[in-house]
């Protein structure tokens, strides 16, 4: 089919590059017109595991292209999808002011009918105004377009693993032939028909996605339900830290027993910094105050919020109580990234943290494999190192904020005697107390003893 993607950031790009990799003709815009000059020049902007090989695969097949111009992109494809930003508001409102943009080039810009597919998350209800935007700007107030939604569940850093092998395909449609319309789209998906970048033709059979048709409201709520509640099953793991610490019990051993129940799985426990990146802290919030808007008071939400954000000050406490003084202490920052296996620092816990060791005088070293030309224009004042190593060199602690493999195995050993002093902070639980304490560590996680 031939499809076009309006907006390049990290769902827009994998999307394209996906459904170009498993065989359609995709057109992508985007209004940043030096990121357009990039992918036109074969460059990819963002990191993204795998991203890099299938875009230059469908780009040699001659089945992904970019323009800066909106109207041509619109009019090459028969279904468009939306996956420009939505960002919050100061009040936590999602910012639909670029969705409401792009409804006006669609009707201004179409010479035919189009199937409008709505891939950012939006809160519910966005697709009616959608459908009414569409016909408001359409010539004569009239839309000859269908609008559907099919939120995206890729997580960054295994976006196009995630793509070619979904758990489910959600797709809200007013009608029918939307409906059939989307399944031809993902058919290949459905029926693996693609060669697969990540598992290069040997993927797990066992995993069949179930293709699900909604309503627009339905499906809009799904994404933010399911993001709110991983956020929410991550703070509750973390009030379980908090209470393993006043009782002396230890968090990972009670979040993995209770993991292995199958009612409630053992993903998204672990307990640390807390959540960031650019979807749970602002999907939570526009969740908030989706349901505020409807009469519903969303306080277990609230608390899910709060929680979260007290992570970063119960870490800055245990920093403070292991240096006594923060003012005038090297202090070794592991990991900037929100998480692992992304350059992205969008709402990162580590950026707070290092924001606020520099408001206390310390003098920050950081390193992440990523995340540090980002993190340089943010914190000029800090000093970055490829090398792990090198941050630790002269270091009175190291604070572990992300959980990158890389630290996972660091060489402790190797570092102690690199370091000033042997104090680790460790925001993601990623060490054996035991272990560190057995190598002269002072050593101090979360929910553990
Ligand atoms: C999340 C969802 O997992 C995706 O399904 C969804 O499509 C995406 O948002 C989106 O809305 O676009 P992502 O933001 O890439 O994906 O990151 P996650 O892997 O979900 O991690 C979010 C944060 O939670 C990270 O800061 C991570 O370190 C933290 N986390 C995760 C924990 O603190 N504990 C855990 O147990 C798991």
């Amino acid at each position: 089919m031939r499809l076009s993607v309006i907006g390049c950031g990290y769902v827009g790009l994998v999307t394209g590059a996906c459904l170009a990799a498993a065989g359609h003709e995709v057109t992508c815009t985007d209004i940043d017109t030096e990121r357009i000059r990039r992918l036109q020049a074969g460059e990819v902007p963002i990191y993204e595991e795998h991203l890099e090989e299938i875009l230059k695969s469908a780009r040699e097949a001659g089945r992904i292209s970019y323009t800066a111009d909106a109207g041509e992109a619109i009019r090459a494809g028969d279904a468009i999808f939306i996956c420009v930003g939505t960002p919050p508001k100061e009040s936590g409102e999602a910012d639909l002011s670029a969705i409401d943009q792009v409804a006006r080039q669609i009707a201004e810009q179409a010479r035919s009918p189009k199937l409008v597919i709505e891939k950012s998350t939006v809160p519910a209800r966005t697709g009616l105004e959608l459908q009414r935007a569409l016909a408001a700007y359409s010539s004569g107030g009239k839309s000859t377009f269908r609008v559907a939604s099919n939120p995206e569940f890729l997580r960054e850093g295994t976006a196009v693993g995630d793509f070619f092998h979904p758990d489910r395909i959600v797709v809200g449609v007013e009608d029918e032939s939307a409906a059939a319309d989307l399944r031809e789209i993902y058919r290949p998906i459905l029926e693996r028909k693609f060669h697969c970048p990540v598992h290069k033709g040997t993927c797990p059979t066992s995993h069949d996605a179930a293709f699900l048709v909604t309503t627009i409201n339905s499906a809009e709520l799904i994404k933010h339900a399911s993001n709110s509640f991983l956020a929410l099953k991550i703070s509750y793991a973390n009030v379980i830290a908090d209470l393993c610490e006043r009782i002396g019990a230890d968090v990972k051993e009670v979040t993995h027993a209770m993991g292995l129940d199958p009612r409630i799985g053992g993903q998204f426990l672990s307990a640390g910094l807390g959540f960031g990146g650019f979807c749970f802290p602002k999907d939570v919030q526009a969740f908030i105050h989706l349901a505020a808007s409807v009469g519903v008071d969303f306080d277990l939400l609230k608390a899910t919020e709060r929680v979260n954000k007290q992570r970063i000050d119960r870490f800055l406490e245990k920093v403070r109580k292991a240096l006594w003084v923060v003012r005038g202490k090297h202090v070794a920052v592991l990991g900037l990234a929100f998480k692992a296996n992304t350059d992205d620092i969008r709402f990162a816990p580590a950026l707070e943290v290092v924001k606020r060791l520099l408001e206390e005088g310390a003098i920050v070293h950081a390193t992440d494999p990523e995340a540090i030309s980002k993190a340089k224009t943010l914190f000029p004042r800090v000093t970055y190192h490829e090398d792990p190593y090198e941050a630790l060199r002269g270091a009175d602690a190291a604070l572990v904020c992300t959980e990158w493999e890389i630290f996972r195995n660091l060489d402790w050993k190797r570092a102690k005697p690199l370091m000033a002093r042997g104090l680790v902070v460790d925001g993601r639980n990623l060490y054996s107390p035991k272990h560190m304490r057995e190598l002269g560590f002072e050593y101090y996680s979360f929910g553990r003893a």
